[in-house]
């Protein structure tokens, strides 16, 4: 038998792997490849695409799917092959919340079922993701090597400190408790949580909730940035710049910095409609996450307020003028767009002439010091400036597309899924560069499937609806409370309610 029907690798970037025309085409190119007969691949595709909740894109052109359809699509038209090895790179990455869960539920009823005889390697940097699925677990060095190995719940009751130093991102619930106290044993589901805030002290309760607070929904650490001050302290060339660029003073701020007026757009030549009627108003230095099912527009709405589609009707307004009526680089220059896919936005064959790409497009690469430069290269990591960015890791072309934005210092920074593929320390870097960015001044939307970190990270946040219409939009505080069906969300709501029950006892 030949060894691609038995083994199927899934890969991070789902652009790469698609290979035909349509999604029907795409899933039943392997089975015509093998020569399947046509009923039987036409049978199969429809059981997989039901599988997965794609039935309803099986006609849609590749090239006109979101990112997490694609992702369907792929997994597709791999489970329909039936391997028995599944290798996936971070398969949920792109995916919804309910795209996710409906994905994560049929994998597992895939292991255990005993009609497949499915062997499953998922490789994932958030482990709360695989904790249900997974049996085992390895996690590996930066060298390759192995650091960790066994059993997933042994690990996770055993081992967490190790997985911590790893660099995962672990689950919030278990951290929390860990980083309460780590003589008790970790909670490993929900309910047992519940249960053992029932016993807790009024004392440990407040000190449960404080560090909850810290560790997933408001990081202390995080303060130091509101500071203006204190910011200046992490003396280095690149936060250097912020003197130069705030008084310390609060500026007046427009209101009307960016203003979406009635904007509706259709991708020409599909007559899909990806955004309607969207009415909303950006102030400048806002620090917004952009949330929506697959396919509500996130992505679209991104390039429309980068100027890089045209809206079919409706206005974008930057300082009261219609971005339209802009010169070609003049409004381009105040947006720094870092899109879904690192690679994308990677022109050039070294990272500094990537580095210098854009200067060189608006022609300002005299106004650039050569150190400013420097310190962007460093923030890739320990690479040399004539090395080939497509030979970074995934990391390291996200950092790499920072780095070519910053060099010319837009206002708005617009971030298409910046978490995907990244560990927990280098989303931690971002984010406090995001903050340094926006302390000083610029205007950050990042669109993510990620509540956890938009909860964390976040100030406002805005929600599409699945028709690309406007769901809601309130600042993190009061979007989360509304909605909060969030894990830390609920946790504090329990602890709240303990507090005060046993407050009233006393
Ligand atoms: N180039 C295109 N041509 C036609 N339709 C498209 C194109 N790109 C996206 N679409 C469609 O427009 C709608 C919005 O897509 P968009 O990529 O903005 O969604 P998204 O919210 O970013 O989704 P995801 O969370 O999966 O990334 C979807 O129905 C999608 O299938
Ligand atoms: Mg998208």
């Amino acid at each position: 038998m030949e060894l691609n029907k038995l083994v199927g690798l899934v890969t991070q970037n789902p652009l790469e792997q698609l290979v035909t025309f349509t999604v029907k085409d795409e899933i039943a190119f392997g089975l015509e490849n093998l020569k399947y007969p046509e009923a039987e691949i036409k049978k199969r595709v429809k059981e997989i695409s039901k599988f997965l909740g794609i039935s309803h894109l099986l006609d849609r052109e590749i090239n006109q799917l979101s990112g997490g359809q694609m992702q369907l699509t792929i997994l597709s038209s791999f489970l329909v092959m039936n391997p028995k090895l599944l290798i996936l790179d971070e398969p949920i990455a792109f995916l919804d919340q309910k795209s996710e869960s409906l994905l994560l539920g049929r994998l597992k009823r895939l292991i255990k079922s005993d009609n497949y005889d499915l062997t499953l390697i998922i490789i994932e940097h958030r482990l709360s993701r695989i904790i249900d699925i997974a049996d085992k677990i390895v996690v590996l060095n930066y060298d390759g090597t192995i650091a960790l190995n066994g059993e997933m719940s042994n690990i996770l009751r055993n081992s967490f400190n190790e997985l911590k130093v790893c660099n995962l991102r672990v689950p919030w619930l278990l951290n929390t408790f860990y980083e309460y106290d780590r003589s008790i044993i970790n909670p490993v589901d929900f309910q047992e949580a519940i249960d053992l805030i029932q016993n807790l002290s009024i004392n440990q309760l407040e000190k449960l909730k404080k560090v909850l607070i810290n560790t997933e929904i408001h990081p202390d650490y995080l303060k130091k940035y509101q500071n203006f001050d204190r910011l200046i302290e992490f003396d280095n060339l690149y936060i250097e710049s912020i003197k130069n660029h705030s008084s310390g003073k609060q500026k007046t701020i427009p209101k009307n910095y960016l203003e979406i007026k009635k904007l509706t757009f259709k991708y020409p030549n599909s007559g899909i409609t990806a955004l309607q009627n969207l009415s909303l108003q950006i102030e400048q230095g806002d620090f917004i996450g952009l949330v929506g099912p697959n396919g509500s527009g996130k992505t679209t709405l991104l390039y429309l307020l980068a100027g890089l589609y045209e809206p079919k009707s409706g206005e974008i307004l930057y300082r009261g003028e219609n971005i339209q009526n802009f010169d070609e680089y003049e409004y381009a220059q105040k947006i720094g767009f870092i899109f879904q896919n690192p690679e994308s936005m990677i022109f050039k064959s070294t990272i500094k002439d990537e580095i210098l790409y854009a200067p060189k497009n608006f022609n300002i690469l005299n106004q650039i010091k050569e150190e400013y430069i420097n310190k962007l290269i460093s923030l890739i990591g320990n690479e040399s400036p004539e090395k080939n960015p497509f030979n970074l890791s995934w990391g390291q072309k996200r950092r790499l597309n920072l780095s070519s934005i910053f060099v010319y210092n837009p206002e708005i920074i617009l971030l298409d899924e910046p978490f995907i593929g990244q560990d927990q320390y280098t989303i931690e870097e971002l984010i406090e560069t995001l903050y340094i960015e926006n302390k000083r001044g610029k205007t950050i939307i990042i669109s993510s499937h990620d509540y956890h970190l938009l909860l964390k990270y976040t100030k406002k946040i805005i929600e599409l609806n699945h028709d690309g219409t406007l769901r809601d939009y309130d600042t993190n505080g009061n979007y989360f409370k509304r909605h909060g069906n969030l894990g830390p969300i609920i946790l504090l709501n329990e602890i709240n309610k303990q507090i005060q029950k046993k407050t009233g006892d006393e």
